[in-house]
């Protein structure tokens, strides 16, 4: 009940926030050309350092939008619950997620950065109106981008990582991550972004041979997954943030034990000749910079939120 009432507020709130951002649209017209742009995006830099780099890189890494599009034409179960996520995922100034994802589209256009990085649970949930609003938004953008699946992505509550939902819904996003959601990658110059897919909360079995192939090219790696890694500062804030486990490591606060392809993962990732330089992630919806510990340290980088409108700004140069 007190959660009903909580919801009752929220929507209450919002509806007061649309209202005024629909008076400051019309004020606007003829001069603010887009009313997502009146809101503060909160930009993380960071900088990775690579010995011999020639070039200099910049990504744009967007992690957790949470988008949701209401459709009338949903099913009611549908509706029901596009209706109750969509008012769970805004910023602090009122936006709704859906409506901060295209003013992210623009920033990365004019910024002309190298690639557009996405953590995944861009979308939540794979809805008709979701993928097709999100296959648009990405056709606008002006450089290549990577779109690892986070959980949100392609699953439904009441369809949870089914050997169905994966066939139905994973597959619906196909064609927005290279036709094979387990492994892609994208050549930036001298780097190498590989996308690995773990979604489901252990890698992906069938990454693993197509990642050591990419590890051995040469080239400096940026790895991006869905699910962090364990490191010294991730596991307690996660714990603290969330109930359930969410990080993968053998510690209790982490709470998700790694199989054995997770462990050959973070084994092939941490090894002493290891090319990766760089892990992004997200899923826990906190910020940390931090180092995973193996035969080599190797730092990871877990995005805020997305709808709170964060998003990461990631510069590579040579040292
Ligand atoms: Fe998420």
């Amino acid at each position: 009940m007190e959660q009903n009432k909580e919801d009752r507020m929220n929507q209450i709130f919002r509806r007061a926030v649309l209202l005024v951002c629909a008076a400051a649209s019309a004020v606007c017209l003829g001069g603010c050309s887009h009313k997502e742009e009146e809101w503060e995006k909160k930009i993380t830099e960071e900088t990775v350092y690579v010995d011999g780099l020639e070039g200099e890189y910049t990504f744009l890494f967007l992690t957790d939008s949470h988008v949701v599009i209401q459709d009338k034409n949903a099913s009611q179960q549908e509706q029901e619950f596009a209706d109750q996520r969509y008012a769970m995922f805004y910023n602090e100034e009122g936006v709704a997620a859906k409506d901060q994802f295209p003013a992210w589209v623009r920033y990365a256009n004019e910024m002309e950065v190298d690639a557009v990085l996405l953590g995944g649970d861009i979308i939540d949930s794979p809805s008709d109106a979701n993928v097709e609003w999100l296959r648009g938004q990405l056709a606008k953008l002006k450089m290549p981008y990577l779109y690892v699946p986070g959980n949100h992505d392609w699953t439904y509550p009441w369809d949870y990582m089914t050997d169905y939902g994966k066939e139905t819904y994973l597959s619906k996003l196909s064609d927005m991550m290279q036709g094979h959601a387990p492994l892609q990658s994208l050549a930036v110059g001298e780097l190498l972004l590989v996308g690995v897919d773990d979604s489901s909360n252990q890698v992906n079995p069938d990454a693993i041979s197509g990642y050591e192939d990419l590890l051995r090219q040469g080239k400096p790696v940026i790895v991006m997954t869905h699910v962090p890694f364990a490191t010294d500062t991730l596991s307690a804030k996660a714990a603290l943030e969330w109930e359930n486990p969410t990080v993968i490591g053998e510690d209790q606060e982490a709470g998700i034990w790694p199989n054995d392809t997770s462990c050959f993962f973070r084994e092939l990732t941490t090894a002493r000749d290891t090319p990766v330089k760089l892990l992004l992630s997200g899923h826990v919806h906190l910020y940390d910079d931090s180092v995973i510990n193996g035969e080599t340290s190797v730092r990871q980088i877990v995005g805020d939120g997305g709808y709170e409108g964060c998003a990461l700004l990631l510069h590579v140069k040579g040292r």
